[in-house]
């Protein structure tokens, strides 16, 4: 399983994570397969398809050659992932040419992005839906069975799924991902999620609660609460009094903190210009909200980050990072960097390397720019970084963090954290593995404790790679 997860970790923001899973009693006449690429929110999404489909009588197979209807979650963030999924796509072409009946269903952010274009450039897809239209995903299955191709790609300012209970895919029993919002308002002027996704909106505050409680009443023990930008959730209600209930992603953070003190809590993603002393001293206060923040920079240049429109300066960052050391010493961080965007100069870069040298991520996810049909970069600045430029400015940035992770990782060497145990350690039995509260894998053998995947216990780090820490129960 922690392989499972540390591929959603790192490969979901290079938009080519995949993911199959178990199948599902036989209880179901028809099957659907169904493989996610791109961020925690398509993985999140694929079990709120999953959960409408099973409400139609199919069930999961993790074998498209078993399948009824194969189902794709595309992702649109960088050229290369939506490369991935075409070719991912011409393989079920063929299993459809063997097998006429079956159906190819293309969801996400591609299918947002190019619509009924789609339809004509690959001829055997039969169905198209983008991320607000899922509801009507078996009307659309049943459309195409009858022989027509079916498309429903609007976005809603409504739609948040809250009252669908995700069936867990693939799912460890410990950790879950739980929505909060959908879309996302900043206009990054690199990004398409704002197209693909459309506008903000926020999930009913109850539903989420509800979610985790049942989460952790069938044993989980940590959610994730994902969105763009979770800063900005914000759920209003009038109670019975009459007054207006404002609940703010501080006091959600709270709101799920306090399911269970045996729940931790994480959340993702972070935008610099949105996240409050508020959240900061919320999740010192509780501790079973991990004290890990994944706060994109995308670069150390204020001038770039004007172009990008991140609505941040770099002064501005680094006074955040430091704010967050100030509240939560302990606190661990990542954040996301891109290289030769538009019109970045040499010096410009040297900065993103400057204050990476003074943040010192424990993990980063890197990036050359990638421009994007449609998006505010791509109508109003050349892409004028060289693909060689853009490339070696990324190994440069790339290094300086693998050197950075290092660091972070050999630092823990002798302290001890608390693990929550997610299953045994991918290269053998005898070993658990977990995070800690800062996100980094641990991995110990079980010696003659009788634990059990959704345990708590103490470790003390006796070894570091860049990416592991290697300990012992203590506890
Ligand atoms: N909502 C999150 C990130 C979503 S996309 C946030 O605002 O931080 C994940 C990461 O992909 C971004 O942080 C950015 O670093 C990267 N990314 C997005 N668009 C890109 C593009 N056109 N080219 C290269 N990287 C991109
Ligand atoms: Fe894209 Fe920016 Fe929204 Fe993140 S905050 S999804 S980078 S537009
Ligand atoms: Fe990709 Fe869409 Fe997520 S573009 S990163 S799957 S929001």
């Amino acid at each position: 399983m922690a392989d499972f997860v540390e591929k959603v970790i790192d490969e979901t923001q290079q938009g080519a994570a995949y993911k199959p899973f178990a199948n599902d009693p036989n209880q179901y006449n028809k099957r659907f397969y169904i493989e996610s690429y791109g961020c925690q929110m398509n993985f999140s999404d694929s079990e709120i398809v999953a959960s409408i489909l099973n409400e139609e009588g199919f069930g999961a197979t993790g074998n498209y050659m078993d399948a009824d209807l194969v189902l794709i979650n595309t992702c649109s963030i960088r050229e290369k992932a939506e490369q991935t999924v075409r070719k991912r796509l011409t393989e079920f072409r063929k299993v459809k040419e063997e097998k006429p009946g079956l159906l190819i269903g293309v969801l996400g952010c591609m299918a947002e992005r190019l619509k009924a274009k789609f339809l004509e450039e690959e001829k055997l897809v039969d169905i198209v839906v983008g991320p607000d239209a899922y509801r009507s995903l078996p009307s659309l299955v049943n459309d195409a069975d009858g022989g027509q191709k079916s498309v429903n790609v609007l976005l809603s300012r409504e739609e948040t799924y809250a009252d669908i209970s995700p069936v867990r895919l693939d799912s460890n029993g410990v950790t879950a991902f739980v929505s909060i919002m959908r879309g996302c308002n900043n206009m990054c002027t690199f990004c398409v999620v704002p197209f693909t996704r459309g506008r903000e909106r926020s999930r009913d505050a109850h539903s989420i609660v509800n979610e985790c409680q049942d989460l952790f009443d069938r044993g989980f023990r940590e959610v994730t609460l994902l969105g763009q930008n979770v800063d900005s959730y914000y759920y209003t209600e009038a109670n019975a009094d009459g007054n207006i209930n404002e609940v703010t992603f501080a006091k959600l953070l709270e709101m799920c903190a306090n399911v269970s003190p045996l729940l931790r809590v994480r959340f993702s993603t972070s935008h610099p210009k949105d996240i409050t002393d508020d959240v900061l001293h919320t999740m010192a206060k509780y501790k079973n909200i991990c004290e890990y923040i994944h706060l994109p920079v995308q670069s150390g240049n204020t001038r770039v980050l004007q172009l990008m429109n991140r609505t941040y300066t770099r002064e501005w960052y680094l006074s955040k990072v430091k704010r967050i050391r100030e509240i939560m010493p302990d606190c661990g961080l990542s954040t996301d960097v891109i290289s030769g965007f538009c019109t970045e100069t040499e010096e410009e870069h040297q900065e993103t390397l400057d204050l990476m040298e003074q943040c010192r991520f424990d993990m980063a996810y890197m990036f050359s720019y990638s421009e994007r049909p449609g998006t505010l970069a791509a109508r109003r600045y050349e892409d004028d970084v060289p693909e060689d430029v853009k490339k070696r400015r990324l190994t440069e940035i790339i290094k300086l963090q693998n050197g950075h992770s290092a660091e972070s990782y050999k630092n823990d060497i002798g302290k001890t954290f608390e693990v929550l145990i997610e299953g045994n350690s991918k290269r053998s039995d005898d070993d658990w593995c977990g995070r800690n509260s800062q996100n980094k894998m641990m991995v110990f053998p079980k010696g003659e404790y009788k634990l059990n995947k959704g345990d708590y216990v103490t470790v003390k780090v006796n070894d570091a790679t860049s990416a592991t820490l290697i300990g012992e129960i203590v506890a």
